[in-house]
């Protein structure tokens, strides 16, 4: 199958007093394999809900999620990074990353060496014996996408990765993430609420809104690859950030 991600009529949200409470329904979505698919939304719509539905750790109230991401050996399929990383403070950098890696039946020489493999692709290959505490908010944050990629995710999903960092730590993460992307051929769904970043990264934006909560607008970004950060870029940028805007307004 093509699609990674297949979402059908659904329904997610909660239990209250025996009564399921939607916040999001009437969802279809359909995710390819190696996309690059960003979710933006008022606060509360329920972005952080469906990537926890599509990581597993919620069910549908109703409808139909099909998640085919498949693990390589000794992997898994599919790996959630936080707008906080969420280290511990007690461990090393190459700790955190393999703590990852324990549940999994590796042996200790190839977990190390996964876990060297990810910290060099998020350029961090010199840091493995800091402490957290010892680290840029950026440097955090490059841990846990480093901890994400040493499992060898099939579908990565960020949920506001890159919200707490400094513009140009940013953009710089943003490119390095492109690059991984691009070499790796996973498939990474995005949440986030700045609409340039979101333009700026995807294959396609999808708006959802409303309660509750369902795709209301959807975007295809035909920006060349690799993406650069020009005048093109950024008038095109523009265009959709307004589009997106009234679609928020109007929602
Ligand atoms: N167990 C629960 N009990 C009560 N409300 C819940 C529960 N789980 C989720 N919600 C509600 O579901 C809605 C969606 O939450 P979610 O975290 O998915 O939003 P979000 O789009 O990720 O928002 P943000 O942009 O602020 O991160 C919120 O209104 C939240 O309060
Ligand atoms: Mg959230």
């Amino acid at each position: 199958m093509a699609n990674i991600v297949e979402a059908r009529d659904l329904a997610l949200g909660y239990w209250r007093d025996k009564e399921p409470v939607a916040v999001l329904s009437g969802l279809d979505l359909y995710i390819k394999r190696g996309e690059f698919l960003t979710l933006v939304g008022p606060s509360g719509v329920g972005k952080s809900t469906l990537l926890r539905a599509i990581i597993g750790l919620s069910r549908p109230l109703s409808g139909t999620l099909d998640v085919n991401a498949h693990p390589n050996p000794g992997g898994r399929p599919s790996a959630l990074v936080f707008q906080d990383p969420r280290l511990m403070p007690w461990r090393r950098v190459l700790g955190n990353v393999l703590f990852g890696l324990e549940a999994l039946d590796l042996s200790r020489t190839e977990r190390v060496r996964r876990a060297r493999e990810a910290l060099a692709k998020v350029g961090l290959a010199d840091y493995e014996k800091r402490f957290p505490m010892q680290l840029s908010g950026g440097q955090r944050q490059r841990v846990g996408l480093a901890r994400a990629l040493a499992v060898q995710p099939d579908l990565l999903l960020m949920d506001e990765p890159f919200g707490a960092l400094d513009a140009i730590t940013r953009e710089n993460l943003q490119d390095q993430l492109l690059d991984l992307w691009r070499n790796s051929g996973i498939t990474v769904i995005f949440v986030t609420h700045d609409i340039e970043e979101a333009v700026y990264l995807s294959d396609r934006v999808m708006l959802l809104s409303g309660t509750p909560a369902a795709a209301t607008s959807e975007h295809r970004i035909d920006l060349p690859r690799p993406r650069r950060r020009d005048e093109d870029t950024m008038t095109y940028i523009g265009e959709i950030k307004q589009s997106l805007a009234d679609a928020f307004q109007g929602a």
